[in-house]
């Protein structure tokens, strides 16, 4: 619809051009019925997900993985924890102080040098535990208490308590030699040994995902939430689920604690690598896939997510151009490279209002495009980016359209973390439109929780101390 909708389209004078573009345009449009596809489909993968049947569970690529995380705050916390994030290119330390039902938080931030994401996955860690020694060095904490620490790590990984998992794949950007199959905390608990100990005695307590520590993080500032979205480099959700609705638990583990809800930190970036994505695929997610750093997965991530964006709308900006629709067919460098147009460019470029294209010739000429733009050139360069950005949010939309049925309450809000959402200026109101028009009966709000996958790495180290002194 937003393409018949666009009347800027019909404004191409040039018949034959029109039509090219309305041609290549056009699969990427998410209509009622690709977004009905795509719920019904979602709902069947879940269902294989959560089989009590490993073959049934193996024909999808859903995870579905049991967080341990079984209840919310409930406003009483009080000490200090830490969070630890790790999720891309960068990462942070997060300490939170708990009194009297007031947090009070500090955050730094730490760049991961590029060879590291490609080197052993020890290069990681130390730099990481050397970041934490620093950490601690200038904040005073009291010397002889433990403090207790969740570390937010934010990659596949099958979770077998609140503190041990195993690393499936890396995902995003890194893309070191081992991983797979090591405990993310043992390698960071590995990595301070190795790296002398540290100034403070602190316990790693809970590995969580990213997801679940937004949803924490939101549900620390609002009683309804029940989400937790991250829209960044990649992409995941998390929600509160009744464990009733998890087949493939026995019911020994549904009875052994006193709560009916877990959090099910869904990991749905691979969906699709099975196919069954395929009726939203178009040639430049493949074209893109064939050029990523981990070919054939994380199909469903690769559709909208912040590492891919760029690359997305640059595919389709450099296909316009060879069929001499785009910058009369005039090629550039620049823009023929890959990776090199960012998710940052396309949100800057879908800032400018109106006819108000300030941003856009910026991004034009550093990509040595400016002189050679007409007016018509720039309406279609910020046409692909608005394009491209909308059928992501309607397809992540329409995934939260699904959690949202799940969880069947009448108000829900979704946390939400992550460059992505937090900087393109129509992402939100793109989900908004979806998810009152296909969840209408329950009361949903989206909200920015920034750096909530860190905190939420603190808030779970609170949960588990006030479980152990409850014990
Ligand atoms: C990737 C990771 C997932 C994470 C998401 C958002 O999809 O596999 O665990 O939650 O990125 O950072």
């Amino acid at each position: 619809e937003a393409l018949s909708k666009n009347e800027k389209l019909a404004l191409i004078s040039d018949d034959h051009k029109r039509k090219k573009v309305e041609e290549i345009l056009s699969c990427l449009l998410i209509d009622d019925v690709k977004i009905q596809t795509f719920i019904a489909t979602f709902e069947d993968q879940i269902r294989l997900a959560n089989s009590p049947d490993e073959n049934l569970r193996k024909r999808t690529n859903l995870f579905w993985e049991n967080t341990y995380v079984r209840r919310l705050l409930d406003g009483n916390e009080n000490g200090v924890f830490l969070g630890m994030d790790l999720g891309g290119t960068n990462f942070r330390i997060v300490l939170v102080r708990f009194k009297d039902g007031c947090a009070e938080t500090t955050t730094k931030y730490y760049n991961l040098e590029k060879e590291l994401l490609s080197g052993p996955s020890s290069g990681i860690f130390e730099h990481i535990a050397v970041s934490l020694q620093s950490f601690l060095q200038e904040e005073t904490l009291p010397k002889n208490e433990k403090v207790l620490l969740g570390f937010t790590f934010s990659f596949p990984s099958v979770q077998k308590s609140l503190k041990e998992s195993t690393i499936q794949t890396w995902t995003k950007s890194i893309k070191c030699t081992d991983g797979p199959g090591l405990d993310s905390v043992k390698l960071l608990e590995e990595a301070i040994e190795k790296k002398g100990g540290l100034p403070v005695p602190v316990d790693v307590v809970a590995r969580i995902s990213d997801t679940t520590g937004t949803l924490l993080a939101g549900n620390y500032l609002d009683k309804n939430c029940r989400i937790g979205l991250i829209l960044g480099t990649g992409s995941n959700a998390a929600f509160v689920e009744h464990v009733s609705n998890i087949e493939k638990w026995d019911s020994c583990y549904k009875d052994n604690e006193d709560s009916s809800l877990v959090v099910i930190n869904c990991e749905f970036g691979a969906l699709g690598d099975n196919g069954c994505m395929d009726f939203i695929k178009t040639e430049f997610d493949r074209e893109l896939d064939q050029h990523s750093n981990h070919v054939g997965s994380y199909t469903f991530e690769k559709l909208y997510a912040g590492h891919y964006l760029g690359e997305l709308v640059r595919l389709v900006l450099v296909k316009m151009i060879r069929e001499g629709v785009l910058f009369n067919g005039k090629e550039s460098d620049k823009l023929f490279e890959r990776w090199k147009f960012t998710t940052t460019h396309v949100t800057a470029i879908e800032s400018d209002k109106g006819t108000d294209s300030t941003k856009t010739m910026q991004v034009l000429e550093e990509f040595d495009l400016l002189s050679v733009a007409t007016e018509e050139d720039v309406m279609l360069f910020r046409e692909v980016c608005a394009i491209m950005s909308q059928r992501g949010a309607f397809i992540v939309a329409s995934a939260m359209v699904v959690l949202l049925h799940h969880i069947n309450l009448p108000e829900v809000t979704i946390a939400v973390d992550g460059s992505l959402y937090e900087n393109h200026p129509k992402y939100h109101s793109h989900m908004m439109e979806v998810i009152s028009k296909w969840a209408p009966k329950t009361m949903t709000k989206m909200m920015l929780v920034k750096d909530g996958s860190g905190q939420g790495g603190a808030i779970v180290a609170s949960l588990e101390s006030k479980k152990r002194s409850s014990c």
